[in-house]
Parts: C-alpha cells; structure tokens; sequence
C-alpha cells in the first residue's frame, strides 16, 4: 500500500500537460491545451487539457478526469499504478506502509493482468541482465549487437536482451520468484507441450523487447544468432491480454517525442532498422515489424505526427508487395512519402553509412510523394499494355479516393491522367468508383457516410438536398470542386448532446413520423419543438441556432438552408454548419461512444433509429436539468432564509415541468434512463 503522504505528493507535484503530453500531441489554445483524443477516433481535435484546474475533457467523447485518471484510463492501470508511475515520472520517494509486495494476501489481491505486466517487467529484466552479465550471453549477444555497431547506451536505450540456450532457464527463474506456469504461457513467455511440459519460447536468442506507450514491455522479438535455415530468423511473442500486435508499433515508445517535435515519422520494416537510425540520430522511427499496417496503428501514429516517410529496402517486389498497405494511412488523414532506397541496402546499412545531418538530408533529399510513387511505378510497369494499364489506373484511383483533401485529390487526379494519358474526367470517374467500393466494404466506419440509397431516409428537405455533400449517390459528387475543406471546429457546446440534436435538426427536422398513438403524422420539427423550447440551452450558440430553427419552420414551413448557416454571422455555428453539411447525413461517428448505443448497420431502420435516439437524448437531457434544479433547491433550502426563499416556488415548478416531460417521453417511446 503506497502511503497517503506520498499520493498527496504525486497530486501535488504532477502535471497534468505534462503528463498527458508524453501520450497526445497539444497545442496551446489560450489558458487551455488541445489535441487529439487518445480515447476515441477523430480528425478534428476535441481534447481540452486545462493546466491551471489540472484536469482533462474531451468534448467529443466525454472522457475527464485528473492526471491519474488519465494514466488508468489510458493505460489500464489500477490507482496504485499510477500513482507508481507518476511518481517515477517525477522521482518522488514512494513509502510503502507495511503491506509490502511479497505479502501474499497482496498479491492474491492484484488481478492476473497486473501479475502479468509484472512477469513482463521481471523477463525483461532477466534477459537484459543475461546479457550483460552471463558469459554467454555476453560472449554470444552482447557481442552479436556490437558487431553491428550497436553503441552500449542504445543496446540500454532499447532494453535489449538474450536468452539462453537452455530449454526453461525463464521458467525456473519465474516460477521460483512466485508466477505461475499458466501465467508464463498467458504471456506468451512460455510454451507448453505434452511431453516437454512448459518451456521458453525463447532460447538462444537476442531479444527486442516491444513496449507499450506507457513504457511497460508488451511482448518481445527474438532474432536466432544461428545461420540455421531450418530454424525462424525471428520468433515473436503471440497476442496476449497484453500484447496486441495490431496495436502496437516497434519503437514508438522511444519515438514518440521526436515524432511530435518532428511532426512526421520514418516507418521501417525491421527491428535493426529502428534502432540503428535512432542510433544514427534519426529518433522518429517506427517499424511494423513485418506486418500489413492496421488502422489503430494509422491512428497511434497520427497521435504524435501527420506524416509518415516509408523507408523501403531496394528490392522492387517487396515495394510492390508493401504499397498495399498504404491506404490505410492516406485514409487516416496522414500524409505519405516514399524513400526507395538503392537495391542491396537497407535502412540498417544505411544508417552505418551515413549519420546525423548528412543523414537526415539524404534521407529527406530521396523522399517522394507516395501518389506520384506508386503511379510512376505502377505505369512503368504495365508499359503499354492496355489491361495492365487499366489495373494500375485502378490501384492508383483507389489511393486518390482516400485522400480527404480535395484540393490534393484534384491535384493528384490531374497527374494521374496527364501521365496515363487520359481525359481527366475517366481518372475522376474511376475514384469515384472506387470511392464507393471503399464505402461497400467498410459501411460502418466513421468516416463513411452512411449508405444514402437506402430508402429508409427519404431525401425530403429540400434545402439539405441541395447541399454540397459528399454523398455517395451523388452521381455529380465531384471530388474537385464540391467539398469544402473542414476548418477545426469547436463544439458548439459542451454537452454533445446539444450539438448532436441540432443537427438531426437540420438535416432531418422536416422528415414526417407517424404517431405511434395513431394520430396523423407530424414532421420532426413539430414533434420536439415543445420539448426542445421547454429545455434550457447551455449553450448560447446551441440556443441562437434552435430559435432560428423554429421561428423560421413557424413562420416559413422550413428550415434554415445551408448556405445561409455556413455563412452565419456567429463563428460557431457558421463553422459548426461547414462540418454538418460536408461531412453528409451520418451518424455523428462518437455517438456510440457518446450514448452507449449500438451503432447498427444503416440497413436496418435508420430513421426508427434516429427517432430512438433523438429520444434518448431528449429524455437524458431533461433527466440532467431536473437534477440540476434539484440540486439547486436543495442548495437554497439550506441557505439561511431556507425554506422561504422567493425562487423556490419557481424552482419547484420547472421540476414539475421537466418531470411531465420525462413522463411523456418516456409513455411514449418506452425508453427508461437510469443514469
Ligand atoms: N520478421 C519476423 N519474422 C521473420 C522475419 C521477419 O517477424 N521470420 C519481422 C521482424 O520484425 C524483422 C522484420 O520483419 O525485424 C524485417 O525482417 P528482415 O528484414 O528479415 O529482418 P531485419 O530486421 O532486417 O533483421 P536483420 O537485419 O537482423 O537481418
Ligand atoms: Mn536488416
């Protein structure tokens, strides 16, 4: 148990910028700090941190909290760890009271996943220790890491190890010191066969430990020493509770910060490359260890840079092989360039070669567009065969139509179509095409708008039906001209809430409903209006916006057009209604997040769906406002003129009102909300 006195320390001493700035890249925005949420994807950062209260929030998907919240949260830590870790991070002398760590009834108490962070920080520390101080393992790996020019401060940096040759010298040495042989093989540490009982998954090997964000060991690489054939260049750990290979990336750890000063990041292939670069002074390096990039990895990256530079070894099948994988990048809003390097090298080789400035201007002076790359590649290779031509096209269409900047979508349309030889209108076609191809195969993800041929949402306003959105059905979806470069957009209000209902509001308000109780049929606008009105609006932007809505469907039957929002005197909303309208009817994307509903599949009802929702938002509004009057009552009930207080009568009816609202809607729709 860590001592009061030391909590007390770490909350007093820990900041909150600093803390969360070692995970999420900020920016000074007045007294606040904004960047991207760690928590949940987005492209417009929505992430506050408010040094002077020393808290966090992100007003996109609600997280808050303090800086030791932010580390459980973050890291799925327990609150002992961290505290742990903030005090490490800060050198504050941890006191203990007497409970220590080899008190069984302690450590019964800590669930499996803190034992096995622990039986990964033990390894680790096991194998570096064979490195440095076991006659083989400072004989065979030690030597092995000097041999290729591996300093002693980065086979340190790194945490670099060896196992032994032995079949369970791990093993032992764990299963005496108090983990299990189930948790070993949990780990992925160790292996079990019938015969053989348990054993290490790593022996005779040097070791790349792979570390999580929070500088904690996830899983490692083991690289064999032995020119065997029969035997694997690298054995790797498998995914455990811990060690999610799709999450993670080699290196990042040690990155990070270069990346966010930086603003981009070299991405490799191989362990070697990694540390040999960050060796030779180039410290923004990452590798994906031989794996097909994932989008949470596209996403970890975005998190400390927007670039990324592939560094490819010269072989061209490989590069062929490795572009595939690109798309992933471009679609996370991460711009891309290429560094082919000369055949026979690799990033390893090269970093030997060359170091520090000369090395980074090479390196910056061979970095090229990854569009005109891959096209220049692809084209050169189909020559003038006309299918092989109309492939590459393809390929390249698909890239372009992952690009989110229809400025550079233009500009790569262009090019593509000048070097190919085609009108320019084919190449705009075939992204168009493979826009929607994208959509069909990923119909969920935030980024696509949900499928407009659907029946179920009528296209009836006739204002949002002219809008300029990049609505699939479109046939006139123009990828030059008609989407509007999304300015950062604050939210109009810190209840998502709010926001979210507006602009349903907008884009929606004028649909009709049937009545469920068999009257006739309402449009959306009529349906809340009376509800909305009764509510009251914390945002004075949220309010402006609504009474523009409903005095103009009163006086004009409709609603207020997009061009007339996107140009609104007040910032907020003008910018708030550029996003709306660009972005098309979907799904706001932290709406499952937001309300703990199910986002489910635009083929199934929208429009009940909607409905559903809009209710639910409603009904948790008014629960809010009801509870604030409440607490408000019972603040004023205790002032010294208590019960006689003058707002009280006011107070009292407003509680009544907002709890005949809750009563309909809840009538109504069925829908009960607890919390
Ligand atoms: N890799 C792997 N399993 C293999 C081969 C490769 O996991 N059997 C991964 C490793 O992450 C490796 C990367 O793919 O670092 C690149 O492989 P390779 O180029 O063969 O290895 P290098 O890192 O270049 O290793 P070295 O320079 O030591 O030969
Ligand atoms: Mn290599």
């Amino acid at each position: 148990m860590i001592s009061r006195s030391t909590i007390d320390r770490v909350f007093e001493t820990a900041r909150i910028e600093e803390v969360v700035g070692d995970y999420v890249v900020l920016k000074k925005r007045g007294g606040n700090m904004l960047g991207l949420c760690p928590f949940h994807n987005e492209k417009t950062p929505s992430f506050t941190v408010t040094p002077a209260k020393g808290f966090y929030k992100c007003f996109g998907c609600g997280a808050a909290g303090n800086a030791v919240g932010f580390l459980m949260a973050h890291d799925q830590l327990t609150y002992p760890e961290a505290i742990k870790q903030l005090a490490a991070r800060y050198q504050i002398e941890i006191e203990e009271d007497q409970r220590a760590n080899n008190d069984p009834a302690y450590q019964a108490e800590k669930s499996q996943r803190d034992r096995l962070w622990d039986l990964m920080a033990f390894a680790q520390q096991y194998y570096t220790r064979l490195l440095w101080d076991h006659p083989s393992g400072m004989a065979i790996g030690l030597s092995y890491f000097r041999e290729r020019g591996l300093s002693d401060a980065t086979i340190h940096r790194f945490g670099l190890g060896y196992s032994l040759e032995q079949s369970s010298a791990l093993v032992e040495m764990a299963t005496q010191s108090g983990y299990s042989l189930e948790e070993l093989e949990l780990a992925g540490l160790a292996l079990s066969g019938e015969h053989r009982g348990y054993y290490d998954r790593f022996r005779g090997r040097v070791l790349f430990p792979i570390y999580h964000l929070s500088s904690k060991v996830i899983g490692f690489g083991g690289r064999t020493l032995k020119s065997d054939r029969k035997e694997a260049k690298y054995i790797n750990s498998p995914e455990t509770p811990l060690y999610r290979k799709s999450e993670s990336l080699f290196g990042l750890h040690q990155a990070r910060k270069a990346m966010a000063s930086a603003g981009f990041v070299y991405l490799v292939e191989g362990y070697m490359d990694v540390i040999s670069l960050s060796q030779a002074g180039i410290e923004n390096v990452v590798a994906s260890s031989g794996t097909a990039l994932t989008r949470e990895q596209a996403t970890l990256i975005h998190r400390f840079a927007d670039e990324v530079i592939l560094i490819y070894d010269g072989d061209q099948a490989g590069i062929k092989a490795a572009l595939r994988g690109i798309d992933i990048l471009l679609e996370n809003d991460l711009r891309v360039r290429v560094i082919a390097l000369p055949e026979h090298e690799d990033p390893d080789n090269l970093a030997r070669r060359l170091q520090g400035d000369v090395l980074k201007k090479f390196l910056i002076d061979n970095a090229h567009d990854f569009m005109a790359f891959q096209q220049n590649l692809l084209l050169k290779e189909a020559g003038r065969d006309p299918l092989r031509i109309s492939y590459a096209l393809q390929v390249v269409a698909a890239s372009i139509a992952c690009v989110g900047d229809p400025i550079l979508r233009a500009v790569y349309i262009r090019h593509l179509a000048e070097d190919a030889g085609i009108p320019d209108s084919s190449v705009q076609e075939a992204v168009v095409q493979q826009f929607k191809l994208r959509a069909k195969r990923n119909p969920y993800t935030a980024q696509n708008p949900v499928n407009p041929s659907s029946n179920e949402f009528p296209q009836g306003n006739p204002n949002t039906a002219a809008l300029p959105s990049t609505s699939l059905s479109d046939p006139s979806w123009n990828p030059k001209v008609q989407d509007i470069t999304i300015p950062e957009v604050q939210p109009l209000s810190d209840l998502p809430q709010e926001t979210e209902i507006l602009r349903l509001l907008l884009l929606i308000g004028d649909q009709t409903m049937d009545d469920p109780t068999g009257g006739t049929p309402t449009t959306l606008v009529d349906y809340m209006s009376e509800t909305l009105l009764s509510l009251t609006w914390d945002s004075p932007a949220c309010r402006t916006l609504l009474e523009l809505c409903l005095g103009r469907w009163q006086k004009e039957g409709c609603l207020p057009n997009s061009h007339e929002l996107i140009n609104h005197a007040d910032q907020a909303i003008a910018a708030m209604a550029t996003r709306w309208y660009t972005e098309g009817r979907q799904i706001s994307p932290n709406w499952d997040q937001m309300h703990d509903i199910p986002i489910h599949p635009p083929t199934v009802n929208l429009k009940r769906e909607i409905e559903t929702t809009f209710d639910r938002l409603l009904l948790k509004k008014v629960l809010r406002h009801r509870r604030l009057k409440q607490a408000e009552l019972k603040d004023l009930q205790q002032t010294p003129t208590g019960f006689d207080h003058p707002s009280i009568p006011v107070i009292l009816r407003e509680i009544h009102e907002l709890k005949e609202a809750e009563r309909r809607i809840t009538a109504r729709t069925g829908i009960v909300i607890t919390h």
